[in-house]
Formats: C-alpha cells, sequence, structure tokens
C-alpha cells in the first residue's frame, strides 16, 4: 500500500508535524535509521504503526558515530529508494536532515554512556561510537518528541543503551525492540551487507552459523560461557570470518557472564575482508536464528 509519505529537511518543518499532531491528539511512533533501507528496517516501521497514530522515520547518517578511517565517506546510501520504501510501507513522515541542521555548531555537549556498558563488545574497537550515537538519539527525540520509538535487537549494545539513556534521563518516550531480521541464509540483514562480493558471503554467515552452534550447545547442557565461546569462535573461523570478539553477556546490564542461563546473550563481531559484521541471539526461548534455513 502506498501512501502520500511527508519529507522533512529541517528541525522547524519536524516541529510544525509534532505540533499538528498534538493538536490533533495523535501519537507518533519514532524509526531512527542511517538509511538504505532493508527489511530488517521496514519491520521497525511495522511495529511503531501498530503503536502509534503517525509513523516518523529519520534518514541521518550520523558523523559523530563514526571514527576517523570507518566508513563514514562510503556508508552506502540511496534516499530515492529509501523514500520509496518508507512511502509504500505506511511511514507518513520522513525526517531527513543536513549535517548543517544537526550539528549547526561544534558539539560540546554530549550524552557519556556508562563505561561498564560502552567500553566493551562493540565499544572495545569503537571506542567513541556510542556516545555519538546517545547523543544523536537525544537530539531526534528532541527534535521528533516521539510517544514511542522503535530499535531493533540487532544492535543490541544500542538497544540497551538507548534503554539506560531514556530511563535515567526520565525522557518520557517508550523503547519497543524489534527482532532481528535475517536473510534466508540467516545473515542478520544489515546495510553494510551490501560491501559484501558473493564470494565473501560464506564468511559472512560464519556469525550467524557461530550463534547457533552456541544456542545447540546451552540447549544440550553446556553452562561454561568460555566453552560456549569457544564452539562460536571455532564456527567462525572455520569459514573464513576473523573474529572480533565473541561474548556471554547479561542481558540487561551487559557484563560479561562466567556460567550461561537462559536469557543470556552471545553477541559476536567480525571481519569479512574489509567489513566488519555484527551479530546476536538469545542463548534459550526463541530465536529468528530457528526460522532461517541455515
Ligand atoms: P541503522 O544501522 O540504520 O539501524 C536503524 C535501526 O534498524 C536500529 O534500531 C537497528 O537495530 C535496526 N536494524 C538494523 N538491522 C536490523 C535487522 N536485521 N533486524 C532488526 N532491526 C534491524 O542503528 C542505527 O542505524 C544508528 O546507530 C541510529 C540509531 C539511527 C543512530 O544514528
Amino acid at each position: 500500500m502506498s501512501r502520500d509519505l511527508q519529507v522533512a529537511h529541517t528541525v522547524s518543518e519536524m516541529r510544525r508535524v509534532r505540533e499538528a499532531a498534538t493538536a490533533t491528539r495523535r501519537t507518533i511512533g519514532f524509526v531512527p535509521t542511517m538509511g538504505y533501507l532493508h527489511e530488517g528496517h521496514l519491520s521497525l516501521v511495522d511495529l511503531a504503526r501498530r503503536h502509534s497514530d503517525l509513523v516518523v522515520l529519520s534518514i541521518y547518517v550520523n558523523p559523530t558515530q563514526f571514527a576517523a578511517g570507518e566508513d563514514l565517506a562510503e556508508y552506502p546510501r540511496d534516499l530515492e529508494r529509501d523514500l520509496e520504501s518508507a512511502g509504500a510501507r505506511g511511514v507518513d513522515v520522513a525526517f531527513v536532515p543536513t549535517d548543517q541542521e544537526m550539528y549547526p555548531e561544534v558539539q560540546s555537549v554530549w550524552v557519556e554512556p556508562p563505561k561498564q556498558m560502552s567500553a566493551r563488545l562493540c565499544g572495545a574497537t569503537r571506542p567513541d561510537h556510542f556516545r555519538g550515537v546517545l547523543t544523536v538519539v537525544a537530539k531526534l527525540f528532541g527534535i521528533v518528541q516521539p510517544d514511542l520509538a522503535v530499535f531493533g535487537r540487532k544492535d543490541y549494545q544500542q538497544a540497551v543503551l538507548i534503554q539506560r539513556m531514556v530511563r535515567e534521563l526520565r525522557l518520557p518516550i517508550r523503547i519497543e525492540l524489534a527482532p532481528i531480521v535475517r536473510e534466508a541464509d540467516g545473515i542478520a540483514m544489515s546495510s553494510r551487507n551490501a560491501y559484501l562480493t558473493d564470494a565473501e558471503r560464506p564468511a559472512a554467515l560464519g556469525l550467524s552459523l557461530s550463534l547457533r552452534a552456541t544456542r545447540e550447545a546451552f540447549r544440550s547442557g553446556e553452562r561454561s560461557a568460555e566453552t560456549l565461546r569457544a564452539a562460536a569462535r571455532e564456527r567462525m573461523e572455520a569459514v573464513g570470518a576473523r573474529v572480533d570478539y565473541v561474548e556471554i553477556v547479561d542481558p540487561e546490564d551487559l557484563s560479561p557472564v562466567s556460567e550461561a542461563e537462559p536469557g543470556s546473550v552471545c553477541a559476536v563481531a567480525g571481519w569479512v575482508g574489509e567489513t566488519r559484521l555484527i551479530d546476536n541471539a538469545s542463548l534459550a526461548g526463541r530465536s529468528s536464528l530457528d526460522d532461517s534455513g541455515a
């Protein structure tokens, strides 16, 4: 179903949308993205739609969450196609700001994540990444003023940090997390999958295969995090992915556990050629890994 999609490029245009929604007592569900939309992003739109009257999706490749030497310049972009798929999926308003709108002056105030949650996992190799993410999400929340915002479990550490920010800053926004959407072969959908060559896909599959192996070992009774992590590493390395990290963590505070429990999360990151990929799964309960053909 294609609907009329309104595109807002400036903060003041977006504020007018919020004012009109308030005047007509409509709630706003918000989906922040960096664009190059895929089914993972669109599943968040569906979730936002179910819980709100208006759906706002932002498309903004946020420079402050990329370190020098990372892929900011190469990050895939296709605004025309994104607006088409957003409109077709029922997004009411796309917020597509420029750098000038988002960072009109040098940023001097930051939302600093707690070190014990942000310096590990992805933060070990990307030390300022989550400070950039939390700061841009806080700005977007202030501009859009949503009632509800939806994030994907694909970026688990990010999702937990955003929940923590909303809680501690007492922002009046409900956060919903959506399950990971995967390709038919099991690879978690990601805009960065566009970097992969056909020859690299078997190695990229290593991440989801490693999570399957860990879940299976857990299901057969293995509880030692060290043994479970070793199984995941082995699976990734066997198909040629370079392990960045394999961790088993507490789902709430991301601290590493030595004995895995139902609900512990296995989080993995690896390099396939020049591309860095991440994935994760809960060790017990249903997972999108159960549905894929991998
Ligand atoms: P981006 O990587 O574009 O992701 C936008 C949202 O889509 C995030 O909440 C992410 O977790 C979710 N998502 C991505 N792939 C998914 C998948 N396969 N299944 C389910 N959800 C998926 O994350 C960001 O952008 C940025 O850091 C942002 C929050 C927009 C701040 O700049």
